[in-house]
């Protein structure tokens, strides 16, 4: 979603800021821009890509001091009006913000009463005109000044073309971090984007706002007292990742899972004791013993791995456990057992629903831990303990790697929980190992993938396409629809397969895709029974199914062989693969952007 840079220090700025968007691009945007201090405030903006900002921007353009921003519309439309940043009606005070400015519209009706011009639609605009209104000459001052009346979330980062050294930046729900160079500092709502310039960071907490300047900076509390925090090494796996050979980051991705897996697993899985170390959730086996339920909150992709270990937690350790889409869970008021334990899932760690859904827990005195991929996000520092998922940088915004690793490590966690409570060690080891191996069959798979082309051009030709499944399977078929659906624009429907009856098969006639996911586990032949009904209204199938069943293969229009599993839990981690990689491709046949689809981003740090 929107992202952040600014940049004060000896250089020219304008290239250290595009160099910086860039590097958030992934997030998805639909505009650009950014300003320069030059003697004023110099801005430029444009609808699409970087690129087009990049060829609009003069090279002989000085400023060493400068912020940009990519913008995801929320509030008015894609031009370059609502762009940012804006400005205030002197040209010159430039804001951008990340966030939603929840009482804009009182706001904006008091500024205009009082004869402020607007020339945008955007929440933010607000902002430069406050500022100016509380500006006497600190530039500090006036931002925190301005902030009082503003309701809602954001990371702002504000120049002033009196004060040419200088930045001011203010947080609250909208990430922001700070990088120390040589002489130099970088801000960014990302950590990728300073990845190459410098390692040593900080990042910003809520309520709290800062004055960056060349030499480092000062950083206060919204309501006055001076604070610190200590600088942080940015992670190795922040750095930058690029294509490689591949033509696309989704693609390159879903080639990495056998690493990303290996990394995951690698040191957490006992093989021995049958049982598995996850340090991070620092959970004595007394207080395992003394879980009462797991709930596991997430969105997206994060909600579907979030199934599959709630599924685990039972199987395994007997511990009631649910999974909940964390924009639902956060506003029904949930109750909150001090015995239970929440996990909450997400790639980016920054998913505004899912940090809210965190705080609710933690309001009403409840624990939860992060599950997450990005070191230092604001879920992994909210929640304090949790387990990194390791997958390394994810760019495309459909997420793979991510997926696999999220039910690798909640898989080893229900391990952990389960050798604790209920499983013996001959059990625990099987399933273990079992799991220590799986990186391996996911690298003989995606080397040899099977017939995703003939799978293709069934999807690509559909109108709508079914997928379903059973138990873990189903929380196969809805990843495999969603990422349909994100990356080739293609309309799809999950369901548990036996749910077809209750009312879907209706849209079933000849010729609909149904992809239908069978490993070879306990619900098997009852999915081959769903898969009976929709082929005798005349769905042409796909299914996904383990190595040597050869009744799932000879019900199949398209028989895509996955290796095989013993544990049904573990089976997602093979399923998924062959429906990321018919997604990829019917995303490529159709020509869409596969990285970046349209409306979608990657970071969605808006409710
Ligand atoms: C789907 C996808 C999204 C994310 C969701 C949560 O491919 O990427 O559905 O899974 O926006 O994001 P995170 O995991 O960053 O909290």
């Amino acid at each position: 979603m929107c992202g952040i840079v600014g940049y004060v220090g000896p250089r020219n700025a304008a290239p250290v800021l595009l160099e910086g968007l860039r590097r958030l691009e992934y997030r998805g945007y639909d505009s650009a821009g950014i300003a320069l201090l030059d003697g004023g405030v110099h801005v430029v903006r444009r609808v699409g890509p970087v690129a087009n900002l990049a060829e609009a921007v003069d090279p002989q353009t000085a400023g060493l001091t400068g912020i940009g921003h990519t913008r995801w519309a929320t509030h008015g439309g894609v031009t370059e009006d609502n762009a940012h940043p804006h400005v205030d009606s002197t040209n010159r005070i430039a804001v951008v913000h990340n966030g939603i400015i929840e009482n804009y519209a009182a706001i904006r009706a008091l500024l205009e009463e009082e004869g402020v011009h607007f020339r945008s639609q955007t929440d933010t605009e607000v902002l430069p005109h406050l500022i100016r209104k509380f500006y006497r000459g600190d530039p500090l001052e006036a931002v925190r000044a301005a902030l009082q009346p503003v309701q809602g979330t954001y990371g702002i980062a504000v120049t002033f073309a009196d004060h040419p050294g200088v930045i001011i930046a203010a947080r609250n729900g909208s990430p922001l971090v700070v990088g120390k160079g040589q002489g130099e500092t970088f801000l960014a709502s990302d950590p990728t984007a300073l990845a190459g310039h410098t390692r040593q960071v900080m990042y910003l907490e809520d309520r709290e706002i800062m004055r960056i300047t060349a030499e480092g900076w000062e950083l206060f509390r919204l309501d006055g007292a001076t604070i610190s925090h200590a600088l942080e090494e940015l992670a190795e796996e922040l750095t930058w990742s690029d294509k490689g050979a591949f033509q696309h980051h989704m693609l390159k991705e879903i080639h990495e899972q056998p690493e990303s897996l290996r990394r995951c697993l690698s040191g957490r899985v006992v093989a021995e004791e049958g049982g598995a170390r996850l340090g991070g959730f620092d959970l004595s086996t007394r207080d395992i013993a003394n879980i009462s339920r797991v709930g596991i909150l997430g969105c997206g992709t994060s909600f579907h791995a979030g199934l599959v270990g709630a599924a685990a937690m039972e199987q395994l350790a007997r511990i009631p456990a649910f999974a909940e889409i964390a924009s639902e869970f956060r506003y029904r008021n949930p109750v909150i057992d001090p015995d239970a334990l929440f996990l909450a899932v997400s790639q980016s760690g920054e998913t505004a629903d899912t940090l809210g859904a965190v705080r609710e827990v933690q309001v009403k005195g409840g624990r939860v831990m992060g599950v997450v991929n990005v070191v230092g996000s604001s879920i992994a520092r909210a929640c304090g303990r949790g387990v990194y998922v390791h997958s390394g940088p994810e760019i495309a915004v459909a997420s793979t790697k991510a997926f696999t690793s999220q039910v690798a490590a909640l898989l080893v966690a229900s391990l952990m929980f389960g050798r604790t409570r209920l499983i013996g060690a001959d059990e625990g080891r099987r399933f273990g190992k079992e799991l220590l191996g799986v990186p391996e069959l996911v690298a003989r798979y995606v080397d040899n993938p099977g017939p995703i082309d003939r799978a293709v051009d069934m999807v690509a030709g559909g109108k709508y396409v079914f997928f379903f499944g059973r138990g873990v399977s189903h929380a196969v078929a809805m990843e495999g629809a969603l990422k349909l659906k994100e990356v080739a624009y293609i309309p799809c429907m999950s369901y548990p397969a036996a749910e077809m009856k209750h009312g879907p098969i209706a849209l079933i006639d000849a010729n609909t895709p149904v992809v239908a996911i069978v490993p070879d586990d306990v619900m098997r032949d009852k999915t081959l029974s769903n898969v009976q009904e929709v082929k005798a209204r005349g769905a042409r199938t796909i299914i996904v199914h383990s190595e040597g069943d050869e009744a799932s293969a000879a019900l199949a229009d398209v028989s895509i062989p996955v290796p095989r599993t013993r544990s049904s839990l573990i089976s997602p981690l093979l399923t998924v693969l062959p429906l990321q990689l018919i997604a990829y491709h019917a995303g490529l046949a159709l020509g869409r952007n596969i990285d970046r689809p349209r409306n979608l981003a990657k970071s969605v740090t808006v409710e």
